[in-house]
């Protein structure tokens, strides 16, 4: 890892030292075999217990990653008494439902974005969390990086002068399949929960205060989730121009521009590695840094919830509650615009 001089070095610690907490996983798709690996190779986080709809996958995906108790069905799995978080990785339209069940049963949890499938959802979660002295962090992975601390360091530190500018996008080609999740409507599919949402939380990192107004546009799969939006957000004199597509592998970079300087962020933005800093005035400098790369990455978050429990923390300073219900809203926002309604959500 190298920290150029005129780049601050980050303050994130290393996943390995977070004391040992014991761990839960909810769901055994995709996602879930990538946080078992990265909390099995970088932390020292304890996997106990996996849940799935099923026995059969359930007991495959204990087998896998060395997990000594299966079971069928979230709530059997939370009255197991020596689990204290649970990390959901099912499906957006299943994590208000998943993540009320453990916050009932006393667990902390660790909920896979987007947080939820809108905002009056993620305000109900939140609230319970905080209601039960538990917390519920959303798993925006990138918040937790050490590539994010740098240039969190930098917008503190006022080295990018005023911020006016920020770029994002996050685009991937997926083939259309009305059957897979991100297609369909009852899965709270579509783009921007499961891309979009990328761009959008970077950018509500990047801008100055509170306030946001935002305005997208965008069309529809045939099977009527969102296929690609483009935003933009405003926050006083501050703007950023953010999209996302399922049909297109777009570039994933992100830019900051201030008055003073801007930091460009290489592919793929969200998992940030390789950061430039570039002044108004004067030579570039650069961040290479990230020993812990791809999806392992997630070893971040899961050790920073660790840490937060066995502190007796009650929120994260890197993503509060206020941030995930502000991107919520926002993605609320933009699904508006493009006329995107999941089952159901007209009912409540
Ligand atoms: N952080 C990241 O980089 C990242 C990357 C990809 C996805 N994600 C997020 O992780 C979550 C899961 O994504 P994934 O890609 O892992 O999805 P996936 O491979 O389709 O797995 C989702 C799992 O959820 C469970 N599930 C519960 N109800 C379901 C239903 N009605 N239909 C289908 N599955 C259901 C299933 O597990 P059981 O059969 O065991 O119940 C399924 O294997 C989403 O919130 C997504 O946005 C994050």
């Amino acid at each position: 890892m190298s920290t150029p001089a005129s780049l601050p070095a980050p303050r994130t610690p290393e996943p390995s030292q977070a004391p040992p907490l014991r761990w839960a996983i909810s769901s055994t798709g995709g996602i879930a075999a990538s946080m078992a690996d990265a909390i099995r190779r970088h932390t020292r986080q304890e996997l106990v217990a996996v849940g799935s709809r099923s026995q059969g996958s359930a007991d495959r995906f204990a087998a896998a990653w060395d997990i000594p108790r299966a079971y069928e069905g979230i709530d059997a799995m939370l009255a197991d008494d020596a689990v204290d978080i649970v990390y959901i990785a099912s499906p957006h339209s299943q994590h208000h439902a998943d993540a009320m069940a453990a916050l009932h049963a006393g667990k902390h949890v660790l909920v896979e974005k987007a947080f939820t499938q809108d905002a009056e959802q993620a305000r109900e979660v939140l609230d319970t969390a905080r209601a039960a002295n538990l917390i519920a962090l959303e798993a925006m992975w990138t918040r937790f990086l050490p590539g994010t601390d740098v240039i969190r360091q930098l917008l503190e530190g006022g080295a990018l002068g005023e911020v006016t500018t920020v770029l994002a996008d996050h685009g991937q080609w997926f083939a259309p399949d009305p059957s897979h999740r991100l297609f369909a409507p009852g899965l709270a599919g579509g783009a921007l929960l499961d891309l979009g949402v990328y761009p959008l939380s970077f950018a509500d990192f990047a801008l100055p205060g509170e306030e946001r107004e935002l305005a997208a546009t965008g069309d529809l799969t045939d099977t009527g989730v969102d296929r690609q939006v483009s935003m933009t957000l405003r926050s006083g004199a501050a703007y950023a121009t953010l999209s996302t597509t399922l049909a297109a592998r777009t570039p994933t970079t992100a830019s900051i521009s201030g008055t003073l300087a801007r930091v460009e962020l290489e592919p793929d933005f969200y998992q940030p590695t390789r950061i430039t800093l570039v002044p108004r005035d004067g030579e570039s400098a650069s961040y290479d840094g990230g020993t812990i790369r791809g999806h392992q990455a997630m070893a971040y978050e899961a050790a920073h919830l660790a840490q937060l429990v066995a502190d007796g923390a009650s929120e994260s300073p890197l993503l509060p509650p206020s941030a995930t219900l502000r991107v919520m809203e926002l993605l609320d926002q933009a699904r508006r615009d493009v006329g995107v309604v999941y089952p159901g959500e007209g009912d409540r």
